[in-house]
């Protein structure tokens, strides 16, 4: 992974059609640095105004005069931006393809007349629920139309959605609803993933009974597998019902441009996950124009991101990009495995997609598979690939480019964040040479720079963490309820620069090579779970007295979760314990947060102050036990050496 790594040339065919070319990126990009208000006023003219914008940039990260607004006088509706404008010229395409679980059960198409239609209905709906302007909602639901249905209804009436992934456990809905004080919450019966059923509707039951999550009125559920569950009258209600006598026309709320869209919670490095909160104009400016030049979208391509709308690459890139881009987004239920591994492979047949984003973790459990499920569909429907989610090793892209891409589509490695809104870093497919693991150049207005530890801006050739150096539009504006939290986090590291949380490496042409996070952030195929979410889960137990989390390289996961538990005294460990505990991770926080290793620690090695050395305990998880480093501020030296012999003998 050096300068010396081997380049892909951008493809001539693909650059003589592409919309933005080698000459346009190094203009472009200069006029966007150089003169930002210029270039981002124009990128605002894509979307429809009630009230053109007149101002653009009003950015200061001096923590003395802190501000981040874009566009602060434009008002905007982003569901109409998503809908409403492509009637007249698209109201026939289809805005959706549905492709369920079960490739058995038919496969929707939904236009952008009917969903529309939908949304206002829904949008009707909610306001005779009561839900107003500001007001928050949760969106629990699997990945079928309805999810759309449910943000865009949200966006319509100014409602801020909270969409919560389904593979997370009740005690983590409830403190999202808690958090924001959701008024609302929009589940389903079940969802359905390959062969497994997730009790969705009954996992909001258990939340709502918590203590705290007494915000919500309603619950609308969605009738999707048809499973019985309880339903609670009058809080309960079935979402059809809810739905059905509605008028088709939704007067849309008229939105100031920093009034808030979403909020989507994520892990940090310390305490609970955070609510991230994105307004409208520039996260939708940005999410729309970053959609439309990574992928260089065409009228009549079939676009597929495999995200959840529970992360936020299935907001900016299976939704709001997409939509307001007029394109036509595919949403897939289902696994990569189910009924088989050539899944993701006959889907782009099936629905003859031409564009596919997609995360490392996939693409290198699809690899291991070997190349008979890929050579076996055609792929010839396809004209670009893109990752994202976290680094992707070489030879996983690679295999990428030559079997799944048949050698003919530019892999476009996106580096960005739940915090940054849309793509950072990234190759233009039209513009950029390409090399293997490394997400390359910045996007238009990105000034991103390496800092050593002290804050010094590295020049050129260098290694160090990443921060950005200015503003653009698609940046969270706030930590919901703690702006202060915000600040703390992203800009008192490094004053004057918002610090990513990432380390990186710059080559002597400039590229940009994500070497992962620097904080106590995991990332389990390409999902943020912070270690101190872990510990307090695990401590939660009563047979634990403490517990210390790291990542550790995992040849799928990219990272998994290695954790460190002292029992309290007069428990001892045992399978079956064990085995608890692991479940008991799980009950609290998720599935995605299974701990991969658990190992038992008579003792933690800590600092005479008592602060735990992770750093020790990684490189212990890693089995690189001669690259410890200095111990010898340790309270108890002696602990490490018993940590490595019980590691080793694992
Ligand atoms: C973290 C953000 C943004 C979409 C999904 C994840 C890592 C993300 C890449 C990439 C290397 C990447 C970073 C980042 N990451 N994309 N292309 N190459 N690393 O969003 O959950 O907010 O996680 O994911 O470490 O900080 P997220």
């Amino acid at each position: 992974m050096s300068e010396a790594a081997p380049v892909y040339p951008v493809d001539a065919r693909f650059a003589a059609q592409a919309r933005i070319t080698r000459d346009d990126y190094e203009r472009l990009y200069a006029e966007s640095v150089e003169q930002p208000d210029a270039f981002w006023g124009r990128v605002a003219q894509r979307l429809d105004w009630m009230r053109p914008p007149t101002q653009v940039k009003d950015v200061s990260y001096d923590l003395a005069d802190f501000r981040i607004r874009w566009y602060a006088d434009g008002e905007l509706n982003a569901s109409v931006n998503c809908l409403d404008r492509q009637l007249e010229t698209r109201g026939d395409k289809a805005a959706l393809i549905f492709e369920p679980d079960d490739p058995a059960t038919p496969a929707q198409r939904i236009s952008y007349r009917e969903l529309h239609e939908r949304v206002c209905r829904l949008g009707n709906a909610l306001r005779n629920l009561g839900i107003c302007k500001g007001d928050r909602v949760t969106i629990y639901l699997p990945m079928i139309p309805d999810a759309v249905v449910a943000m865009l209804a949200c966006a319509r009436i100014g409602a801020v959605h909270s969409v919560v992934f389904g593979g997370f456990a009740p005690q983590s809905i409830a403190d999202r609803v808690k958090d924001c004080g959701s008024k609302l919450v929009i589940t389903a019966d079940e969802g359905l993933r390959g062969t497994k059923r997730v009790p969705l509707k009954a996992n909001v039951d258990a939340a709502l009974k918590m203590p705290g999550a007494n915000s919500v009125e309603t619950v609308l559920v969605v009738r999707h597998t048809g499973a019985a569950i309880d339903m609670q009258m009058p809080r309960d209600r079935w979402f059809d019902a809810v739905v059905a006598g509605q008028s088709a026309q939704c007067e849309p709320e008229r939105m100031n441009a920093e009034d808030p869209l979403f909020i989507l919670y994520t892990s940090g490095s310390t305490g609970k996950p955070k609510g991230v909160l994105h307004t409208t104009g520039g996260y939708l400016a940005y999410a729309s124009y970053t959609h439309e030049c990574v992928f260089d979208l065409r009228e009549d391509d079939v676009y597929w991101c495999t995200a959840d709308v529970g992360w936020v690459t299935g907001h900016s890139y299976g939704v709001y990009g997409p939509l307001a881009n007029g394109a036509t987004s595919l949403i897939f239920e289902g696994v990569p495995n189910y009924p088989d591994v050539s899944r993701f492979w006959q889907v782009i047949d099936k629905h003859q997609v031409t564009l596919f984003y997609t995360a490392p973790t996939a693409i290198r459990a699809l690899m291991r598979e070997g190349e008979a499920p890929v050579k076996s569909t055609s792929r010839a429907s396809l004209r670009l690939l893109g990752t994202v989610g976290e680094p992707i090793n070489p030879e996983a892209w690679r295999w990428y480019f030559d079997v799944v891409g048949d050698g003919r589509c530019p892999v476009v490695d996106t580096w960005w964040q739940t915090e940054t809104g849309g793509i950072l870093i990234t190759p233009l497919p039209g513009a950029t040479d390409l090399k293997p693991g490394s997400a390359t150049k910045p996007f238009f207005g990105v000034r991103p720079a390496l800092v050593d530890t002290n804050g010094q801006l590295l020049e050129g050739a260098a290694e160090g963490n990443l921060v950005l150096l200015d503003s653009w539009p698609g940046q969270m504006r706030s930590v919901y309820g703690d702006h202060q939290r915000f600040i703390d986090t992203y800009f008192r590291t490094y004053p004057g620069t918002y610090f990513t949380g990432d380390g990186c490496r710059r080559d002597a042409d400039g590229y940009y090579w994500i070497t992962g996070r620097v904080d106590d952030v995991i990332n389990v195929s390409g999902h943020r779970i912070g270690t101190a979410e872990v510990e307090s889960a695990l401590v939660s137990h009563p047979k634990v007295a403490e517990a210390a989390v790291v990542g550790f390289p995992h040849d799928l996961k990219g990272q998994g979760i290695y954790a460190y538990v002292t029992l309290v005294a007069g428990e001892s460990p045992g399978d079956e314990l064990h085995r608890d505990l692991v479940a008991h991770v799980r009950k609290e926080i998720g599935p995605i947060a299974t701990p991969d290793h658990l190992q038992w620690a008579p003792g933690l090695p800590k600092t005479r102050s008592g602060k735990i050395m992770r750093r020790i305990l990684r490189k212990i998880a890693e089995d690189a036990p001669d690259q410890l480093g200095d111990t010898s501020t340790l309270a108890d030296p002696s602990v490490v050496e018993s940590l490595v012999r019980e590691r080793r003998g694992r």
